[in-house]
Order: structure tokens, then sequence, then C-alpha cells
């Protein structure tokens, strides 16, 4: 959803930018730009249509800088064209901006400030920049026309603002879109996530929404919405840049499969003791065992994670629990019971839909945590509390280790609530022993990629849709397995409660037609058995994922026992992998679909 960079006191500046955009890609891939100054009056503005690789093939060994900006674009005002690609310059070729966000009220400020001011673009950005100008050209200095600008907007962003008559000075402001400054030594650089400058530093600075940042090469200087100065110290980021890397593998989501048994251990290590009880923040189990009823929210794949933790919750802390769609319930809220906590599940911590009822529930005074990959994000820091999935980054656009770190831990929390509250359920549950056999049962799929491929390519080689079909816990992994191999493929699938498809969606069964069928639920296989066949009766072709102790001959891919409600962690394995096989067949770029972006900051 764009990512934007900026580095000055760099002599390298130029490459500072290309890296940090190599890094950002996954966040908007229609089109990518660059601005560097070198501060002896010579200064570049370079922007292609595509990848980072078409901007990186038009820069020369001419194109240097000290200072400059850069962005990848996710197409929202305006078609993915040059024109369109920021940065964005304003008319008197003072001012170039990059911007991640949405302005909602670009054309009223349009209309007001700037109709005699000649566009060259489609976007809301362009309007910000022009505004910049014909402010500095009434006779403010760069910061405060930007400041006077920043109070006129409506929306979201995130802006790095570079004037081509002061090189030694970088102006940046954020709201509501993500913003870190990385400082250095001599150097300072501004990224929308850190992955993206964790080569040039490891220590970062948080930004709050409404601050506005004035950088030189050796200082950092922030103000509020009020403009008073904030004095923060930053942070140390503990990534290890290699984590970010593909190594090996052909594509990031590949990896990010093979690493899910590494996640699991991991969240053990992090959140279970040396007695094997799960071990979370007194204060957070006790916020939680205060509600008397959770609010999951989330969207795309952390809602189908989600839906898996509603029965968690319920089960093993005996807590009526429900899960949400962001977009939905921001906007449609239901009656709220009495003492309500709200729990936000997101990979990235920065999706609009979720912040926009975060926002809201916080005015309205009710709890909140935030379960997420990254915890420097706006929802971990907007959040009474943040737990960290640690799942390490996730650049595929297609979540995979995310949603298997979801799940574990909702599970580990909702056993220590349950153990907090006295839960018998959760006293018998022995969660921290069912991971570590999902670990290992998640290898055992992971080394059957050979299969999965050839089973994907039977199944779905040629066909134009699909369908995931169980119940329960096997129903809510339909929904992620179809997620999938819509995203990445391209095939329209849908994930189906078994029981519902007799209920009108049989009729789209023809010959042929790919119907995958999860059984790991001992109370409803052999119904579930029932409605695969009934499908390969009318000509379906059928794949069934069973649980070891409920396998019958016809079964062509077994998965090992887990308690019923952890089974997510083991079948949606082959429902990645068959996607990914899918995808690579048909030649598509399995990292970045078309049509989306990793982190979704607008609504
Ligand atoms: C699908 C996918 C998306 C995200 C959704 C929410 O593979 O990744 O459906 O799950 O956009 O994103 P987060 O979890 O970052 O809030």
């Amino acid at each position: 959803m764009c990512g934007i960079v900026g580095v000055i006191g760099k002599a390298d500046a130029t490459q500072v930018l290309l890296n940090g955009l190599s890094k950002l890609e996954y966040r908007g891939y229609d089109s990518a730009g660059l601005y560097v100054n070198d501060g002896q009056g010579q200064d570049h503005l370079i922007k292609r249509v595509g990848r980072i690789s078409a901007l990186t093939a038009a820069v020369d060994g001419s194109v240097h800088g000290v200072m400059g900006i850069g962005h990848t674009r996710w197409a929202t005002n305006g078609k993915p064209t040059v024109a369109n690609a920021h940065p964005h310059v304003s008319s008197d070729e003072r001012f170039y901006l990059v911007h991640n966000g949405v302005i909602t009220n670009a054309a009223a400020l349009r209309a007001k400030y700037l109709s005699n001011v000649a566009f060259a673009s489609e976007t809301d950005t362009e309007v910000v920049v022009q505004l910049v100008a014909a402010f500095a050209r009434d006779g403010l200095a760069a910061r405060a026309a930007f400041a006077k600008t920043l109070g006129l907007l409506e929306g979201s962003y995130a802006f790095a603002l570079a004037d081509r008559t002061d090189a030694n000075h970088l102006y940046v402001a954020k709201n509501k879109s993500p913003l870190l400054i990385g400082k250095g030594e001599g150097f300072n650089v501004v990224a929308s996530d850190a992955l993206a400058m964790l080569k040039e530093t490891d220590q970062f600075v948080e930004l709050n929404d409404g601050e506005l940042v004035t950088l030189t090469k050796d200082t950092i200087a922030i103000t509020d919405a009020a403009g008073r100065p904030v004095d923060r110290a930053p942070i140390t980021v503990k990534i290890d840049a290699g984590d970010a890397e593909k190594g090996p593998f052909p594509y990031y989501m590949l990896k990010e499969i093979t690493e899910q048994p590494a996640v699991m251990r991991r969240l053990l290590s992090r959140y279970v003791d040396a007695d094997a009880k799960p071990q979370f923040d007194a204060a957070l189990l006790k916020a939680l065992a205060s509600a008397d009823r959770l609010y999951i929210v989330a969207a795309g794949t952390s809602y189908h994670a989600g839906l898996v933790g509603q029965s968690l919750f319920e089960q093993l802390a005996g807590v009526p629990t429900q899960a949400a769609l962001a977009s939905e319930f921001g906007y449609h809220m239901p009656l709220l019971s009495a003492k309500p906590m709200f729990i936000f599940l997101t990979q990235s911590g920065e999706t609009a839909d979720i912040r926009q009822v975060l926002v809201n529930v916080k005015a309205a005074g009710y709890p909140t945590l935030t379960l997420t990959n990254v915890i420097t994000s706006t929802l971990a820091r907007e959040a009474d509390y943040a737990v960290d999935l640690a799942a390490g980054p996730e650049i595929a656009v297609a979540s995979t280790k995310a949603y298997t770190a979801q799940v574990a831990v909702e599970a580990l929390l909702a056993a220590a609530l349950g153990q907090f509250k006295q839960v018998p359920a959760a006293a018998k549950s022995d969660v921290a022993h069912a991971l570590s056999l999902a670990a290992a049962g998640q290898q055992a799929l992971i080394d059957q990629q050979a299969k999965l491929h050839a089973l994907a390519t039977a199944l779905f080689a040629k066909t134009r849709n699909a369908f995931f079909i169980g119940r329960g816990t096997d129903y809510f992994v339909s929904l992620e397995a179809a997620l999938k191999l819509k995203e990445i493929s391209y095939v329209q699938a849908e994930g189906f409660a078994a029981g519902e498809l007799k209920h009108g969606t049989i009729a789209l069964i023809e010959q042929d037609t790919p119907v995958v069928a999860f059984i790991t639920d001992p109370k409803t296989a052999a119904r579930t058995r029932s409605n695969a066949e009934e499908v390969e009766a009318r000509g379906a072709k059928v794949l069934r994922i069973a649980a070891a102790s409920l396998a019958q001959p016809e079964d062509q891919l077994i998965v090992d026992d887990l308690p019923a409600l952890l089974t997510p962690l083991l079948t949606i394995i082959p429902g990645q992998l068959l996607a990914y096989f899918t995808s690579l067949d048909r030649g598509y770029d399995v990292d970045r679909p078309r049509n989306l972006a990793k982190s979704v900051t607008v609504e």
C-alpha cells in the first residue's frame, strides 16, 4: 500500500533509496520513483511504471545525491502511469514529495487554493506538494509552508518532502500511515518499515500521528501537532537483516511456508515456562479475565485465524468470543456486551480497516490488545497491550507463517487465560505439547512438496474454479485455503461449510470441478465424508485431507493427529502449498500477485 524512503547525509543516497525500495516492494509494485540532490546544484527525478527493477535499470552512474526520497506505489488515486508515480513535484520545480496514504479533501483544497496551478497528475499527492510550493511563494519558509499545508489535510499520510534549494534538510510527517526515522552516524533515514533501512541502522525513532520532523544529517527535530518540540529516544529494532532475504528459495512464500515449524518452536520458547505453562503479562490476563466478551477484529487471512481463535477462547478460557471483519465491524457495530475487550489480530499492525475500529473503541474507553507480527507498528503502539507473533518478517504478499503464528498465540493466550480463571478445560489442555507436535507435523507435510505439487497440477492446472469444504475448524481452514488459491493463482475458489453445499452451491459442481475436503474432527468426519461423496457423484475431482486416526483408503493426504481446535496448524500447510504450486505452474509472480499489496493502509 505504497512504501516511502528518504535519506540525508549519505554520499550514496541513490543506492540507499534503491535498496530501501526493494525491501518495501511488498507494499506496492505498480510504479516507483526517486528524487536525489547532490547539494552541488545537480538533482535528478526518475520515475518508472512497474517494479523497482525498472527504476533501478533507469538509474545510471550520473544519478548521484547526498539527500533524496523514494517511493513504490500501489495505486489509489489515478492509474499506474509515470505521471501518477511519485515523487510528485510542484510546478515551480522547487518541492518534491512522496506519500503513503489518501488525502480525502484534496479536490476541495485544489479548488480553494490552486485554481490557477497546472497539474501534471491525477493524484491527491500533487495537490499537497503544490500547496507547499504556493505557501512558500507567499513568503513562508519551507518548514512553515509544509506545516501550514499539513494543518489543512484530511485523511492519512506518511510524507517525505525535499526542497531542491536546500539539500541540508528533509521534512517528514505522519498521520495514520506508518513511518519511522532511522538514526545513523552523520546521516538519517526515513522509511515506512524498518526493514527497508536495516542495512543502514538498527536505531529507529517512532513517530506519532500529527508529528512533523525536520531532518539534517546530524539532527532529528520532532514537533507535535501543536508545534511543541518532542524529545524521543530511538529504539533498537532487532531484526536480523538476513531474515528479510530470500536465501536459496525461489520465492519468499516458499521460504515462509517452510519456516512455520521453527516459528512454532520460537513461540514455545517465548511464551511457555519451564513447567510447560503458557505465560503472559499478568496485567493483560487480568484485563482479559475482567471482560464478559472478547471481540477479535481482523481482516483477510488474519480474520480466518480469528475464527479459530473464537473457538479457542470460548473453549479454553470459557469466555464468549466473536471474530469480526474489521471493515464491517467499524461501521455496523453489533450490540456490545457490558464489559467487552477488543483483540486486534494483524500481521502488519497497520491495516486501516482495523485501526478505525481501534480508534473508536478506545474513544469509548474499552480495553484493547493487539496481536501482531510487527511490534513497532501503529496498532501495537496504540492498543493498551501488545503481544508479538514473533513469526519474523513476512515478505510474500500471501500470508502464511503469520496465520499459523496467530493461531498458536491465540491458543497459548486462551490457555493462559483459562488457567488464570481456573477453567477446567484449560487445566486439562496441554497447548505447549500440542504446539510441539504441530511443529513436527508441519515439517512432515513440508517434506511432501513433490507430492503436493503433483496434486496441485492434477487438481488445479486448468480449472477456473475450486471448492474447499470442511466443518468446524476444518471450515475455517477451508476459507483460508480458498483465499490462498484465489490471491496467488487467480482461480475462483470458495471455502464452504461442508453441510451447506447441498443448500445451493452444489449446483456449481460439474465434471472435474476440484473439491478439497478437510476431515480432522471425529465428531463430523462421517458427515463431511458424505458431503465429499455427494460432490464426487456429480463429477467433482475430490482431494481428501484427513487426520491420521480418521484415515480411510480414499484419503490422499494424511496429517498428524492434534486436538481439534489446533488442526488448522497442520491442514493449512497443504492449503498453502497447493496454492503455491498452482501459481508456479501458471507462471505467475507468486510473491507479488496482481492488484494486491502486503500492508493495506487504506479503508
Ligand atoms: C492474505 C493476506 C491478507 C491480510 C489482510 C490483513 O494472504 O495477507 O488477507 O491477512 O490484508 O492484514 P493484516 O494481518 O496485516 O492486518
